[in-house]
């Protein structure tokens, strides 16, 4: 086995976060905001998005460094056509423990066989409210929530389980959701957890004021379902875990603003057009695809990763509050999360 890769910081690189697409079928507001992302928004075009072919590549090269678990994402990964051919080939890289992928859920009611029998372990859903008219408005394509349910239903239908649902929760917007939310997704087929609002890419207009602290979402939810903390994972896990004291199941939630968890972060991400970042807000990406394409051969390319790694010392979420206002930070939809 190769000795494990560690950063400037000490943090080993054991996850990759994959985009397949920088498209996506919805335009939430906080993610990719329709004055931004209108029809006369460039998405890249197919020649510089990296085929399955380059993905695999990358992938292996990732496990041979050390990585144990790939996470796709997009844009909306479902939106790459015959998305399970690409995951049968990283199901079978030897040494890749874990192949997991974050959708919104609007594809899963057809697609979801079709990810389970490619190999897909796990599957992560954004859900950010139950009510209709606020699920609409979030998304901002007016798409219904119940297509989502029934996509939740068609997953654990093909064999997924238990399955994540992420909620970011947005002052104002979404916070009555809470509840509503905890009581639908009790029990042992789902994970429900609730994402602080986050200031990445430059495009969302964030501000602190929009962010509802993970505290006070646990205070709302313990009104009428007492908690108790669960252990991590591991290490690196970035949500809060919490049991319902009923035997209602888990829940999480993920602080990225008022308890940043930069100190176990092992995570590099690769955008669809092959970058890679080694921050959701370093803007900076390093080109593998130019490598790929003028033929570096994998310890090249393995090289090149293990050099970026080592000398990284991102943890913008610890040193948030002390920055200045970024200006150049990547968008969501780039990075995938
Ligand atoms: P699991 O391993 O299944 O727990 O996945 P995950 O929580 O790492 O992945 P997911 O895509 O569900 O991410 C949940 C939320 O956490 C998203 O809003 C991500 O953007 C956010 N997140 C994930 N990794 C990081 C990170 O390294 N830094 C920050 N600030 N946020 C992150
Ligand atoms: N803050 C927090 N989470 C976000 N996501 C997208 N944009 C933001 C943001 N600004 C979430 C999505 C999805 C995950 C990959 O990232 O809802 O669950
Ligand atoms: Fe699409 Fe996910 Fe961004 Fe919403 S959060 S616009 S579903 S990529
Ligand atoms: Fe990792 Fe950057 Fe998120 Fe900190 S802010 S956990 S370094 S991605």
């Amino acid at each position: 086995a190769s000795p494990v890769v560690r950063d400037g910081l000490g943090r080993a690189l054991t996850d990759l976060r994959l985009s397949v697409t920088d498209r996506c079928n919805f335009r939430c507001t906080y993610c990719m905001p329709k004055e931004l992302f209108g029809a006369s928004h460039a998405f890249l075009p197919k020649s510089e998005i990296l085929s399955f072919e380059e993905l695999t590549r990358i992938a292996r090269v990732f496990v041979g460094l050390g990585v144990e678990k790939i996470r796709l994402t997009g844009g909306e990964p479902l939106l790459r056509r015959e998305l399970d051919v690409l995951i049968a080939n990283l199901a079978s890289i030897p040494g890749l423990q874990d192949l997991t992928l974050t959708t919104n859920g609007s594809a899963l009611v057809s697609l979801a066989p079709a990810l389970r029998a490619a190999g897909l372990s796990r599957l992560t859903v954004s859900v950010d409210a139950l009510d209709d008219v606020v699920f609409r408005a979030m998304n901002d394509v007016d798409f219904p929530v119940d297509r989502v349910l029934a996509g939740i239903d068609a997953a654990l239908e093909a064999g997924f389980g238990p399955i994540k649902i992420n909620t970011v929760v947005k002052r104002g917007v979404n916070e009555q959701e809470i509840l509503p939310l905890v009581r639908r997704f009790r029990g042992p087929q789902y994970v429900l957890r609730f994402i602080e609002y986050m200031d990445v890419g430059n495009s969302n207009g964030w501000r602190m004021e929009h962010v509802v602290p993970a505290r006070e979402i646990l205070e709302r939810i313990e009104r009428e379902f007492p908690l108790e903390t669960l252990p991590a994972h591991a290490p690196s896990e970035v949500a809060r875990r919490y049991r319902h004291l009923d035997g209602g199941g888990e829940i999480g939630v993920i602080a990225s603003v008022t308890a940043p968890f930069c100190r176990g972060c092992t995570r590099a991400r690769v955008s669809s057009d092959g970058k890679l970042y080694t921050c959701l807000f370093n803007g900076h990406g390093h080109d593998l695809r130019s490598l790929l394409r003028d033929g570096a051969t994998d310890l090249e390319l393995a090289d090149f990763v293990r050099g970026v790694w080592r000398v990284r010392d991102d943890r913008y979420s610890e040193l948030r509050a002390h920055l200045p206002p970024q200006t150049a930070k990547a968008e969501m939809s780039h990075l995938g999360g």
